[in-house]
């Protein structure tokens, strides 16, 4: 069992608390937000409850970081204290106003748009125009007002909000100031069909990339999240392509940021799928992803990897030789095996129908979670109904379409950090799963194929190091 360090004093000790993840000290987490890269930090705050593992009462928490690996925790930076806010500081952005942070969030009154300054990043000051946006639309019957994301565009600030219109869909309401404070509705920017795509789009970003603009939401009742690339004209968004960001059921409400080398940084909450029981009584609840860099494919779908700093959490390599994988077969990745550490896998799937990757639990091999490519069925799964002995965590199968062209391999990145599965198939498509095995997350990747031979074309793993 891992030694608990001092950020964990307080927590019972839990083999399925992440180690290089991030999440609080203690108590609740569910979306990050604030996310900005600000005089050589990076910040990012977040949902939180410090007191318990329960999504009420919440605060924004903070932390800070040089590399995005390494975090501080830092005090609680917004409190429900306002009459416009006591029943919520909810989720909200961080913009660099001229030198001065200003954080934009919603506040539940029931649900208005206030701001937030700071001089030192440590205290901060409630606007007193606050709310700056103080009702919904007039005339509009909304589902939802909440979740503004804001970006400069010459003189203008433009906020999204995240809403919905009655029996109609999901939409995301445009707005534009000048000053942060005063701000002008003027359409919405992009409105949902409720039977595809939900009643309410939460947690809305919009933002260029490339040449062209990016959107994505997390859908209630959906609880995952769609993204659309296209066009941004005349206050219109005007979609060309939708996809999934992560379809292994546990990312939702991801924030996005451009740092100071130019990337577009993202954070996703992963959430818990034990019960609520098992998670108050370990204390915590709640992780968010790794940081994710999002690019533009040429075909105009995002990409997704883990930001380059991760690497330095690598420690000991193995590697395997390419190599056939027989039917029925397994083969270790070397003596890869703990609850930290990162797999890269490429394969073709030959005449093989299913081919991947077992995780199976290293004292309890009827504990097994698998990744695997279906060829048969066109499609990445990530299969958790063994993962786990005991009878109140979720146990499913999710899978993401994936065709490869005529030769293309398929590309696993896998990270295994306790309770967190992060898996990156072919730079595009994200599972992201959570697993809690009885005896502790402690897994042994092992390779294989079902039903013909398929070929390793490289494997390369490190252990990593925990950071907390
Ligand atoms: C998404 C969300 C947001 C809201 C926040 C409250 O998970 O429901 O829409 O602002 O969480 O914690």
């Amino acid at each position: 069992m891992a030694l608990l360090q001092s950020q964990n004093d307080g927590l019972v000790s839990d083999a399925h608390r992440p180690a290089y993840h991030f999440l609080p000290p203690k108590g609740w987490m569910n979306d990050p937000n604030g996310l900005i890269h600000f005089r050589g930090e990076y910040h990012l705050f977040y949902q939180h409850n410090p007191e318990e593992a329960v999504a009420r009462n919440i605060v924004w928490g903070h932390g800070v970081s040089k590399d995005l690996v390494h975090w501080k925790p830092l005090p609680v930076a917004l409190r429900p204290d306002k009459p416009y806010d006591k029943d919520g500081v909810w989720t909200g952005c961080m913009v660099d106003d001229n030198g001065v942070p200003t954080a934009v969030y919603t506040g539940v009154h029931p649900e208005v748009q206030c701001i937030a300054t700071s001089r030192d990043m440590m205290t901060w000051e409630k606007a007193p125009e606050n709310p700056v946006i103080p009702a919904p639309p007039e005339g509009m019957q909304v589902t939802g007002f909440r979740d503004p994301y804001v970006w400069r565009s010459r003189e203008w600030w433009y906020a999204v909000v995240g809403s919905g219109i009655r029996d109609v869909g999901g939409a995301i309401l445009l707005y534009r100031s000048r000053d942060l404070r005063r701000w002008e509705f003027l359409q919405p920017a992009l409105v949902g069909e409720k039977a595809k795509t939900g009643e309410m789009w939460e947690c809305p970003n919009l933002f260029p990339l490339g040449r062209k603009w990016v959107l994505w939401t997390s859908p209630v009742p959906l609880g995952r999240v769609i993204y659309f690339v296209g066009a941004f004209r005349n206050h219109r968004f005007i979609p060309d392509y939708q996809g999934e960001m992560d379809l292994g059921g546990c990312f939702y409400a991801p924030q996005s940021f451009r740092d100071a080398k130019g990337r577009r940084i993202l954070f996703g909450w992963l959430w818990e799928t034990r019960d609520q029981a098992m998670s108050q009584h370990a204390g915590w609840a709640g992780v968010q992803s790794l940081p994710r860099q999002a690019t533009l494919s040429r075909d105009g779908r995002l990409l997704f990897q883990p930001v380059a700093e991760v690497r330095a959490l690598r420690r000991q390599r193995v590697s395997l030789k390419p190599r056939s994988l027989r039917p029925g077969e397994e083969v270790a990745a070397g003596d890869l095996q703990g609850d930290c550490w990162e797999l890269q896998v490429e394969m073709t799937a030959g005449e093989s129908s299913r081919c991947g990757v077992r995780l199976y639990h290293t004292a309890d091999e009827g504990q097994v979670t698998s990744i695997l490519f279906s060829q048969a069925e066109g499609c990445v799964v990530i299969d958790r109904t063994h993962s786990s002995r005991h009878e109140t965590v979720a146990r499913d199968v999710r899978s993401a379409p994936l065709t490869l062209q005529n030769g293309e391999p398929l590309r696993l990145q896998l990270f295994v950090d306790r309770s967190v599965i992060e898996v990156f198939v072919n730079g595009h498509t994200c599972l992201t799963s959570r697993v809690y095995p009885e005896g502790g997350a402690r897994f042994a990747p092992r390779l294989f194929a079902i039903d013909g031979t398929a070929r390793l074309v490289r494997a390369e793993g490190w252990t990593l190091e925990g950071v907390w």
